[in-house]
C-alpha cells in the first residue's frame, strides 16, 4: 500500500504531484499514463503510481522488475509543449532529481549515461523517458521512473541479482517509499524550472554526479560495438564519446 496523502504531506511543489492517480496493480505507469493522456484524464505534473507494477518496461525494449510494496514505479506527466532542445534534457533533469534525492537520505549515487542510478556502481534505479513529438515541439512527455527501495538480494530475480541493488542493501535500514516519491518529485520540479531558463546549469549538476567521466565506456551504436573515452555531454543531451582522437556525438547510447 502506498499513501497518497503521506506522499502530498512531503512534497514542497507548485504544480507536480498536486494530483496522484494510485493503483494497486497495474501493468506499466507508463502505459497507464498514455492510456490517461489519450483519454484526456491527465493534467500537467500527474504522478501515476502503483505498489505492484507487473509488467514494467524498461530502455531499449527490456522489461523493468518491481518487487511488490517494496520498490517504487512511477511516472510524472509533462503536458506543456517543450521545445526538442528542452525535451532532450528531461531525462538528465530526472536522473539528477534521483541522484539528490538519494543524497537526501545519506546515499551517494553516481549517475550513469543517459540516466542510470547506480550505488557502488551497482544499479538501483532507472528512468525511462517517452515522448510524442510534432514538427516544432514535444507534446507530451512521461518520464517513468523505477527504483530499488526496501528489498533484500532475495526480492530480486536470479537473472538480475548480481547487478541490481536496493536502497536497504546499500545503506542497511528500510526508507519510506511516500518521503522517496515526495523529495523526488519536489527535486524534478525545482530543475524543471532551472531547465526553462539556464540549461547549461542542469548540464553542469549532470556531469557533477557522473560517475564516468574521462573512462573508457564501450557501448552499441546502430548494432556496432563502440568504445572510447566519455567526455560528457553536450546542450542537447547527447553523449561525447573520444574515439581514435576524434570527439563523436551519440544520442542516447546504453553503455555496458
Ligand atoms: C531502465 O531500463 O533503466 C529504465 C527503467 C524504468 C522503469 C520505470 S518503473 C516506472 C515506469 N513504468 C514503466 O513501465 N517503466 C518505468
Amino acid at each position: 500500500m502506498i499513501f497518497i496523502n503521506l506522499i502530498q504531506t512531503n512534497l514542497q511543489t507548485k504544480q507536480f504531484g498536486k494530483e496522484i492517480e494510485y493503483y494497486q496493480r497495474l501493468e506499466s505507469t507508463n502505459v497507464e499514463a498514455w492510456e490517461l493522456i489519450k483519454n484526456g484524464e491527465a493534467s500537467h505534473g500527474m504522478i501515476v503510481i502503483t505498489d505492484h507494477q507487473f509488467h514494467g518496461k524498461g530502455r531499449s525494449g527490456n522489461s523493468w522488475f518491481m518487487s511488490p510494496s517494496k520498490g517504487i514505479a512511477m511516472s510524472l506527466i509533462l503536458l506543456e509543449p517543450l521545445s526538442p532542445n528542452i525535451a532532450g534534457l528531461i531525462p538528465l533533469i530526472a536522473g539528477i532529481a534521483m541522484a539528490k534525492t538519494l543524497n537526501n537520505r545519506g546515499l551517494s549515487p553516481k549517475l550513469k549515461w543517459p540516466n542510470d542510478i547506480l550505488l557502488d556502481k551497482i544499479k538501483v534505479g532507472g528512468i525511462l523517458c517517452e515522448s510524442k513529438i510534432s514538427a516544432q515541439s514535444v507534446n507530451g512527455m512521461v518520464v517513468g521512473m523505477g527504483l530499488n527501495v526496501n528489498e533484500t538480494k532475495l526480492d530480486f530475480p536470479d537473472e538480475i541479482i548480481s547487478n541490481t541493488t536496493s536502497l536497504f542493501i546499500e545503506s542497511g535500514c528500510s526508507h519510506q517509499r511516500e518521503l522517496i516519491v515526495g523529495i523526488f518529485t519536489t527535486y524534478f520540479e525545482r530543475c524543471f524550472e532551472v531547465l526553462q531558463n539556464s540549461p547549461e546549469e542542469i548540464i553542469s549538476e549532470w556531469t557533477s554526479f557522473c560517475g564516468h567521466i574521462n573512462q573508457k565506456v564501450s557501448f552499441r551504436f546502430r548494432g556496432i560495438l563502440q568504445s572510447g573515452l566519455f567526455k560528457g555531454i553536450d546542450n542537447f543531451g547527447q553523449a561525447r564519446v573520444m574515439i581514435d582522437g576524434n570527439e563523436r556525438m551519440f544520442p542516447s547510447i546504453v553503455l555496458d
